[in-house]
């Protein structure tokens, strides 16, 4: 098994970095910036003793060396700044990533891609539409990271949640859609928790000054690429295309899916409230507006 990471910044490394630590698979990494992608591959495979790991990683610049792999990760593009927004990067993304899905498309034509950059939601769209891929082969990375804050602010509070039961949908950005399903929190508790969720991404970026959170994104890159390699069918959240579920069609929006070895094996469709719906409905159109600027 066979993963290119492109993009060897802080996510795309610290992707490279678990996927070997855990010897899920070989790895490819690649970025423009000369050397930056080797150095970082030398580094990361001196831990292969330390922790018994025998996967293989390489360094490059060449996008040659990411032919064949089975999967392929898209982690290259500007970070956020402080105080630029998700869709401040559209443009500048957008050109990025139209080129990329060319080389992914030619080297890697059998792939499953996980799309990272941001806007996320469209540039997943983006890569979709120039690969044109089947669209279960192309996934993008928001929801299991999204969820994941929110349980975290969950459990900062000491709530006593089931996991399963609480969500964010819609896309990754100022219109996420938080879903509770768990009767014992309150909505006074749901929704200072999810604000804090909705608005985590950007409390990281002011404190870091530059780049953005990588740690919680790589380790929700690594849970779908386990999921993937390992074929576990595990249901989480992630930017995938609608042919018509939840009213819409057309369009990558975060969703409850299934992952496995095929890629999004399911999307799950689970019943919205009204507010949810509407909620949703919002997010959708955000997302559209992002496409058409693109386009
Ligand atoms: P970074 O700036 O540390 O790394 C990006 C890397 O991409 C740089 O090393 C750059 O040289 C490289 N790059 C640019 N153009 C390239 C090209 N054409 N080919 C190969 N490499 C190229 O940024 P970071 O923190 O790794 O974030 C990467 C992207 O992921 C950003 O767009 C960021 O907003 C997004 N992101 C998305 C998250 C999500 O939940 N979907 C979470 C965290 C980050
Ligand atoms: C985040 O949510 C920047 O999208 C990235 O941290």
């Amino acid at each position: 098994m066979k993963i290119a990471i492109i993009g060897a910044g802080n996510v795309g490394a610290m992707v490279a970095s678990r996927v070997i630590d855990a010897a899920l698979a070989d790895v490819a990494l690649i970025d423009i910036v000369p050397g930056m992608a080797k150095g970082k591959a030398l580094d990361i495979s001196d831990v292969r003793p330390i922790v018994n790991s025998t996967a293989n990683i390489i360094g490059t610049e060449d996008f040659k060396d990411i032919k064949g792999s089975d999967i392929v990760v898209i982690t290259a593009g500007l970070a956020r700044k402080p105080g630029m927004s998700r869709d401040d990067l559209l443009k500048k993304n957008s050109e990025i990533i139209k080129n990329l899905s060319l080389q992914v498309k030619n080297y890697c034509p059998s792939s499953i891609v996980i799309v990272v950059t941001n806007p996320l939601d469209v540039m997943s769209y983006l890569v979709m539409k120039t690969t044109d891929f089947n669209p279960k082969k192309v996934i993008g990375m928001a929801g299991v990271l999204d969820t994941a804050r929110f349980i975290n602010a969950l459990w900062e509070r000491n709530q006593d949640i089931d996991r399963n039961k609480v969500l964010m949908m819609g896309s990754h950005g100022d219109t996420m859609v938080p879903v509770n399903r768990s009767e014992n929190i309150s909505s006074e508790v749901f929704s200072e928790t999810s604000e804090l969720a909705r608005n985590r991404g950007a409390e990281i970026v002011k404190h870091l000054g530059t780049g953005s959170a990588y740690f919680a994104p790589s380790a929700s890159v690594f849970a779908m690429l386990k999921a993937i390699v390992k074929n576990e069918k595990s249901a989480m959240c992630a930017s995938a295309y609608l042919e018509g579920q939840y009213g819409e069609k057309d369009i990558y929006i975060g969703v409850p899916v299934v992952l496995g070895s095929q890629g999004i094996e399911k999307i799950i469709e689970i019943e919205l409230t009204k507010e949810e719906k509407q909620a949703f409905k919002k997010s959708a159109l955000q997302i559209r507006e992002g496409i058409t600027k693109t386009l």
